[in-house]
Parts: structure tokens; sequence; C-alpha cells
């Protein structure tokens, strides 16, 4: 029987050098769509989750917890959201990087920071509204969960018989052995106490019928079972479910685009001018936009219409990116 053992991303983000290489390594949905530009109604990422979460529309002044951040874009965009309207916004990432640039794009008595691993942080306070983007993926996952005498990997025996009596807990069993989403578990445990009465809660996550591993620069992560997530947050006794793709919820434009992560030629045209100190802005774009960028930053070519239709040939589908990821918001 395979061993069971728990797979941790905490020292790799512990580790990042500069909160921009975060999304340089692993772009996600949010900053790809964060000018609405290839959403049919040009509502950028973050506006769209303001308006589901009904954020600009509430009485009173919102309290608003983000967990992993990142670079803050989507709050960026739920601020504006807000208008003139007071609030209070806490980040908690791991992140000693990102939480040190997101203090100086964030300044000012209406913004909290907490840095470290938000499920092991003490929270004494209730929020209106939690956001937690593409993170579930990041929390440990018990990789090979079997319920009958499994082999364990030494030092994670405490982590499995946890994960072993939440499994139970919550109704999840492990007929063959498989891969558990301990951490969004724990995750959701915890955010479900810091909610307000009333409150909100918002996760997007890239998921699967049950949690496979993804290979990214420096560390695995394991994708989100959504179904099981759900079926947790109806033992919490949160008043309202809803989700779906979030191809549905941004309303993403059927569009090819560029983007230098997802083509190999292009990432390594981005680490090129990246060590020659141009920061290429990661989104997608049309094909004869990069040529245009590429040529303002001297590179000469041999076709130009060539090269442009080579990079339309490869270009991706914005929807099948978005059609693996799922979103839910859990009212309590
Ligand atoms: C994939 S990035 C997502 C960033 C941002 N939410 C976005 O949509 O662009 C994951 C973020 O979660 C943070 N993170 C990972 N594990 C965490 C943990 N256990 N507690 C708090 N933050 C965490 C990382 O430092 C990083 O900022």
């Amino acid at each position: 029987m395979a061993e069971v053992y728990v797979n941790h991303t905490e020292n790799y983000y512990k580790c990042v050098s500069s909160a921009s290489e975060l999304m340089d390594n692993e772009l996600t949905v949010s900053h790809l769509f964060r000018s609405g530009r290839f959403t049919k109604t040009g509502v950028p990422y973050g506006q769209v989750v303001a308006s589901k979460l009904g954020i600009p529309a509430f009485s009173g002044n919102p309290r608003i917890l983000e967990v992993g951040p990142g670079l803050g874009d989507v709050a960026q965009e739920i601020i504006n959201a807000l208008e003139q309207k007071d609030f209070h916004y806490t980040f908690a990432d791991i992140s000693y990087d990102a939480v040190g640039s997101l203090k100086k794009r964030f300044r000012g008595g209406c913004f909290s920071f907490i840095t470290g691993d938000f499920l092991k942080e003490k929270l004494s306070e209730k929020f209106d509204f939690i956001i937690c983007n593409e993170v579930l993926a990041d929390f440990p996952t018990v990789v090979n969960m079997a319920f009958y005498r499994p082999k364990i990997r030494e030092g994670d025996a405490e982590t499995y018989f946890d994960a072993l009596s939440l499994a139970k807990f919550y109704g999840l069993s492990f007929v063959k052995p498989a891969n558990f989403n301990y951490g969004a578990v724990k995750f959701l445990e915890k955010a479900r106490a810091s909610l307000a009465d009333g409150g909100k809660m918002f996760v997007c996550e890239h998921a699967s019928s049950t949690p496979q591993r993804i290979g990214v620069f420096g560390h695995a992560e394991y994708t989100i079972d959504f179904a099981a997530l759900s079926k947790v947050a109806e033992k919490l006794r949160f008043r309202s479910t809803e989700g779906g793709s979030l191809t549905e919820l941004l309303g993403v434009q059927d569009k090819k685009a560029v983007i230098f992560y997802t083509q190999p030629e292009l990432k390594m045209l981005y680490n090129f001018f990246k060590d020659q100190g141009t920061l290429l802005d990661q989104k997608p774009y049309e094909a004869d936009e990069v040529v245009a960028i590429l040529e303002q930053n001297e590179v000469c070519f041999y076709n130009k219409k060539a090269y442009a239709s080579f990079l339309e040939s490869r270009a991706k589908s914005l929807r099948a990116i978005t059609g693996q990821f799922e979103y839910l918001i859990l009212g309590a």
C-alpha cells in the first residue's frame, strides 16, 4: 500500500524572495482577469467577487478578511467597489514579502496585516466577509489517505490521525487510498468560526472530482474536491451555499489569448526580459499586442507576420483555463 504523507507548501511561500516572483512563477486567475478586458461585462475579477458577495450594498462598515491575498489585486478592486464607504480590511498571508509589499500598497488605519500560516493563527475578531482566492490548494493535503492500517511517513502520523477523525466526522470515506484536502477543511472550520452572523465567504480554486497533484515552480499543490467541501460546509451549518464554474461567474469571453506564463517559449522571453530589468505584464494579450511589446523592447523579427501567426496558433482558450476552477459562496 502506498505510503501516507502530508504535502506542505509553507516552506516555499515563506522563502519567496519577492511578491512579484509569486506571480511570475504561478499566474492566478484573479491576476489574469484583473483588468476585466476578457470578461463579457468588462468587470474586473475583484469587482465581480465584491458584487457577488454584496459588499458595496452592505449596510454599515464592512470588516473584510482576505486570506492569501498575494499582491492585493482582488483587495484593490473590492476597495474600489466600496467607493468612499468606511471599511476595515485585514490581510493574512504566510509570505513575509507578500505582506511587506501589501503594507506599502495599502496604507492607513483601515488596514491590518497578519503574517503567518492562517491555519495556525488565533483570531479573536469576527468578519462580515472572508475571501480566499486560489489558496485552498496550498493548504496541507494528506496524500494517499486510507482508512485502514496505512503505512504513514515518519512525522506525519499526528496530521494523519487528525485527518482521519475529520473525514469520519464529515462523512467522507476513502475506500481506496485517495488524496484528502485536509487543510481546506481546516480552513472552512476556522473561517466559519470567524464569520459574523449574516457574513459571507468566497473561495475559489482549481477543482477536480478527486484531489490531484499539480507540480508548480518550487512546490506541489492539490486540486480541490468541491463536492467534499460542500459536504463539510453543510455540516458546519452555513445558511446558504452557492457555487459553480468560474467561467460562468466571470462571464469569460470565448477567446484565445497569448499568455507568457502558459507558453514555454514566451516564458523564456519573459525571464530574459526580467533578467534585463524589464518586467512584462503577466496578462492575456492578442498576438499582435505581444509582437508590439517585443518590438518596443527592441526584439528584431525575421518575419513579424509569421511570428504573430505562430503565437496565435499557440494561444490558450481563456474558458479552458477558467473552466478548471470552481467557486463557493457560503453565508453564515
Ligand atoms: C497562489 S497565491 C494566490 C494569491 C492571490 N489570492 C491571487 O488570487 O492572486 C497563494 C497565496 O496564499 C498565500 N498562502 C499560502 N499558504 C498560506 C497559509 N497557510 N496561510 C496564509 N497564506 C498562505 C501565499 O503566500 C500566496 O500569497
